[in-house]
């Protein structure tokens, strides 16, 4: 009873990872599913899995884009509930060496894209109120574990976005809130690591395990649908613990105390 049933919701980035599983868990509660993705193939082999829902191939980072698909989305769908802004990318150089183009454009995809969708959004969402959720990361409050300094300040910078748009748009009854994944196992994250990194990252987690996908986006369709009603200007950690962790890998922290040690 989340509420979703026959609202229209996009996702951008829903081509792959955890848009692709937001988008098959907000169609499974109900939504009607615009599927956005800068690989047109990509949202467009996503939305044929669901009944109704459409593929748009748009570069959120690029705004004429963003107000084209948007104004295509109220054309085949007639209205907008849920924003989930998604799309994202990563670099990994150290910042002495990154070069500019590299923070550029993770700047203006992971924080530009969702401003560029969320105000592109707001006359829509505004007519029966509704809700965005924007995926940021735990290193938007601590530091990126594979990405670089563009990933960290953009995932901080979309938190700030978050609470500010929370607070401006509540008169609307747009409710603002984002999700903070620890390390989801995704083909961006596959992209940059090998097995050994993989197995390092997975003993970090208190939990025991890489968080998947469709963690994320049960925490996703809980935030966009009524049960949240009174949540606006939230972050949610979905990170197996990362976040309560003093860095020490899980199984040597647990070792040295069954062992009496104090430090
Ligand atoms: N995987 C993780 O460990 C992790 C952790 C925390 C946060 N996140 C965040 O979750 C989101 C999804 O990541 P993922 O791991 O599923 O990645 P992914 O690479 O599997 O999927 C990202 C999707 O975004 C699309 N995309 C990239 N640039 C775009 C653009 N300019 N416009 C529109 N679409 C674009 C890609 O084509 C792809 O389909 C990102 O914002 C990422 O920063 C991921």
């Amino acid at each position: 009873m989340s509420g979703l049933r026959g609202k229209t919701a996009i996702v951008t980035g829903g081509g792959s990872g955890i848009g692709a599983a937001t988008t098959r868990a907000l169609a499974a509660a109900g939504a009607r599913l615009a599927v956005w993705d800068i690989d047109g193939a990509a949202a467009e082999a996503v939305a044929d899995e669901i009944e109704g829902a459409r593929a748009y191939t748009v570069d959120v980072s690029d705004r004429a884009q963003v107000d084209a698909a948007s104004a295509a989305v109220l054309d085949d769908f007639g209205s907008l509930g849920v924003l989930v802004n998604n799309a994202g990318i990563g670099t990994a150089n150290t910042i002495e060496q990154m070069p500019v183009a590299d923070w550029q454009r993770v700047i203006d995809i992971n924080l530009g894209g969702p401003f560029h969708c969320t105000q592109a959004a707001i006359p829509a969402l505004k007519v029966d109120g509704g809700a965005i959720v924007n995926i940021a990361s735990i290193a938007g409050k601590r530091i990126s574990y594979h990405g670089g300094v563009n990933y960290t300040a953009a995932k901080s910078g979309l938190l700030g976005l978050t609470r500010h748009a929370a607070f401006e748009l509540a008169q609307y009854g747009i409710r603002v809130n984002a999700v903070c994944p620890g390390p989801v196992l995704t083909p961006m994250v596959e992209s940059v690591t090998d097995a050994a990194a993989r197995a390092v990252t997975a003993g970090m987690v208190p939990l025991g395990q890489w968080v998947m996908p469709d963690d994320v986006a049960r925490c996703v369709v809980f935030l966009a649908g009524s049960d949240a009603a009174m949540c606006t200007g939230a972050s949610f950690d979905v990170d197996g613990g990362m976040m309560v962790s003093n860095g020490t890998p899980y199984a040597a922290y647990m070792a040295h105390r069954t062992q009496g040690e104090a430090s």
